[in-house]
């Protein structure tokens, strides 16, 4: 599986950050010559640092508004593949600089995009938005990808902005204009994994308080997300990027979550990793926050089961496991490459053999 990536040229764009520092690894594992291009990591610790990845991979520090050196790095590294991940990702900050979030989620999309379109060797491009691109109606209904798109915050409207632009990019540019590249969008939820330091997110906030012995603050313990572990969604970018490169049969919106059964409260999510932890303890606080937060939001994944054979292998308990396992070895100073790759071929295991037991 994915040994199409071998030798491959690849151009990552927020190749500093959590989910971009795993696909960087591993595509890199998988014999693919990765570029990635993004800002300098803004957390500490950090994955990108933790696993050494500097080292690894072609990587150039970048801001996706400067179009000059963006395109620089297209004509110098002559990419065939792009995943764009780069962005301002959090809702909470959203709130706090809207027009950062519009630049960079928006015409810092753009930019990519056009950068791409100058670079022929460019055959597919993956871009990364999020299940918050929907409409969302509070209701247990599942998205589907031809829902209303919509967005109550900053974050996830400029989200929702991305995939109207990725539509219409391709409608005006690339949908049988010669040379043009293969563009899909890549609609996932919130994922947990080793390594993720990002403010506001569940798992970077409970291992935060475990490692200073001090409560795990939950403000809503009973919404409700698509929890799933970061190798599942990047898997199935894998697979989204192999088969835009053969074909634009693939040039849509795909959704990538969990099963419906594994969909889960907050509470739940932590308290897991309170037992597997060792130690700590939950406390809800009263939440005086205006800033809205949705209550619950599931995806329908059944279209990327159909087009691309994708599904989700580990159970919601099983991603909390790999996730704490990674931040207990991180803070008993493990070599985090070798953890990380570790982790890596076991999905992959795990993953060949769903694959393999299918029907045909
Ligand atoms: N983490 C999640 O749960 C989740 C869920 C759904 C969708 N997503 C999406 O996945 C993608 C990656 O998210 P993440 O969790 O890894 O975020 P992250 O904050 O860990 O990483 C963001 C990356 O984007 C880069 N970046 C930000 N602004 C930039 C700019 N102006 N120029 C160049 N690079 C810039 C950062 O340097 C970093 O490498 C984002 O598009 C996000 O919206 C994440």
């Amino acid at each position: 599986m994915f040994s199409f990536y071998k030798d491959k040229k690849i151009l990552i764009t927020g190749h500093t950050g959590f989910k971009g520092t795993w696909l960087a690894l591993w595509l890199h594992t998988l014999g693919a010559d990765v570029t990635g291009y993004a800002l300098e990591p803004d957390t500490e610790p950090c994955l990108f640092t933790a696993i050494g990845l500097d080292s690894k991979i072609n990587s150039v520090f970048g801001n996706i508004l400067d179009n000059v050196k963006l395109e620089k790095v297209f004509n110098d590294f002559q990419p065939e593949i792009v995943f764009h991940l780069a962005a301002q990702p959090l809702v909470r900050r959203s709130y706090d600089e809207p027009v950062l979030t519009y630049q960079t989620n928006v015409v810092g999309t753009l930019n990519v995009l056009e950068a791409a379109r100058k670079c022929e060797s460019v055959k597919a491009f993956v871009n990364v938005t999020t299940d918050k691109c929907y409409e969302n109606k509070e209701s247990d209904y599942a998205y589907k990808e031809t829902d209303v798109l919509g967005g109550y915050d900053m974050y996830s409207s400029s989200k929702a902005c991305s995939e109207i632009l990725s539509a219409s990019y391709r409608n005006s540019f690339l949908n049988g204009q010669q040379g043009g590249y293969n563009l899909a969008t890549a609609r996932a939820g919130n994922v947990i994994g080793g390594g993720d330091w990002a403010p506001d997110r569940l798992v970077p906030d409970c291992i935060k308080s475990l490692v200073r012995d001090e409560n795990i603050e939950l403000r809503n313990p009973v919404s409700i997300r698509p929890w799933q572990h970061v190798l599942e969604p990047l898997s199935g970018y894998l697979m989204l990027g192999e088969k835009l490169f053969g074909s634009c049969e693939y040039a849509c919106g795909i959704n990538f979550g969990p099963h419906p059964e594994n969909v889960y409260k907050v509470s739940y999510v932590a308290q897991k990793i309170i037992d597997l932890w060792g130690s700590g303890a939950l406390k809800t606080v009263k939440n005086n926050d205006s800033m809205h937060e949705a209550k619950i939001l599931t995806l329908d994944i059944n279209k990327a089961k159909s087009l691309l054979g994708w599904e989700p292998v580990y159970t919601i308990d099983e991603a909390i496991e790999k996730t704490v396992e990674w931040y207990k070895n991180f803070y008993q100073n493990s070599n985090m490459y070798d953890l990380s790759i570790a982790q890596i071929k076991e999905y992959e295991r795990k993953l060949n053999g769903k694959t393999a037991s299918k029907p045909c």
